[in-house]
């Protein structure tokens, strides 16, 4: 079905993080069905790399897409990612931080860098998109912001101490960021996924996978389309009055 014409994000410009693959690139197609001028950022800069092609497809479907090469881990990648999409695309008014990595492993096995990496993509990448995106989303009284979560970050997993602290962390970010950008008009929500099909989870262990599938209340792995649309919806206007808010996406999973 074409949903251009719905159209209920047109007029809208925005920078999706992670968007070459997975969570990210169904967010990306989803906003971008809905109107929304999108910048796809990602780590690769190659013209080959998939967030250029997804952009390049989104062109060729009629949207307006660009890709955007930086590390959002970096305060200064981040700082040029945003200022190259305001360029690009004229404005900013919706900010996905989707980019996340994991690095399990229990505790007392866990190295250094497996905390410090995990932090610096999913916790302090979206403190810096979001710092420097800020000037943008506050400017003309109406903004969206969306941070993908985890339901990991809610409840806590075994062998993801890292992870399940920066997604705990950027749960609690979502709620600070909220009260600050609210008498904007901007909101801040965030979502949390439960087990999605996509590269991250391809690497499970079979057992692991099998063991979170049977705690799924629907039966079924979510797809990147299931968040995509969620996403999608908290950036519409019909979301205008929720802000601060953490919305499950899990089939029941972590209920
Ligand atoms: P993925 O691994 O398939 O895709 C992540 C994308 O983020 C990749 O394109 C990667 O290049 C990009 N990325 C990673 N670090 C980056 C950095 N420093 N700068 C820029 N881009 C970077 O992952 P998936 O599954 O699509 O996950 C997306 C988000 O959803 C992540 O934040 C993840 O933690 C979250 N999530 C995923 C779940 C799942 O079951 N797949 C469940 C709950 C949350």
């Amino acid at each position: 079905m074409d949903r251009v014409g719905q159209g209920i994000c047109a007029g809208r410009r925005a920078l999706v993080t992670g968007a070459a693959r997975g969570i990210g690139a169904a967010i990306a197609r989803e906003l971008a069905a809905r109107g929304a001028a999108v910048a796809l950022l990602d780590r690769d800069d190659g013209s080959e790399s998939c967030h250029a092609l997804l952009a390049e497809e989104l062109l060729a479907a009629g949207g307006t897409a660009v890709a955007v090469a930086a590390d959002v881990a970096s305060f200064e990648g981040a700082a040029r990612a945003v200022r190259e999409t305001v360029a690009r695309l004229g404005g900013l008014d919706i900010l996905v931080n989707n980019a996340g990595i994991n690095r399990d492993g229990v505790l007392w096995k866990m190295a250094e860098v497996q905390w410090d990496e995990v932090l610096d993509v999913n916790l302090k990448g979206a403190f810096n998109c979001i710092r420097h995106a800020a000037p943008h989303l506050k400017a003309h009284g109406w903004g969206r912001i969306v941070n993908v979560a985890s339901i990991n970050g809610l409840r806590g997993k075994f062998g993801q101490a890292n992870y399940s602290a920066s997604k705990a962390g950027l749960i609690g970010l979502t709620k600070a960021a909220a009260r600050e950008f609210g008498r904007f008009q901007v909101t801040v929500n965030a979502v949390a996924p439960g087990l999605i099909e996509t590269a991250m989870t391809a690497a499970m262990p079979e057992e692991a996978r099998r063991r979170s599938l049977e705690e799924v209340v629907l039966g079924r792995i979510g797809q990147p389309e299931d968040i995509a649309a969620v996403v999608a919806f908290l950036c519409s206007e019909g979301a205008r009055h929720i802000t601060g808010e953490v919305i499950r996406v899990d089939g029941g999973q972590a209920m």
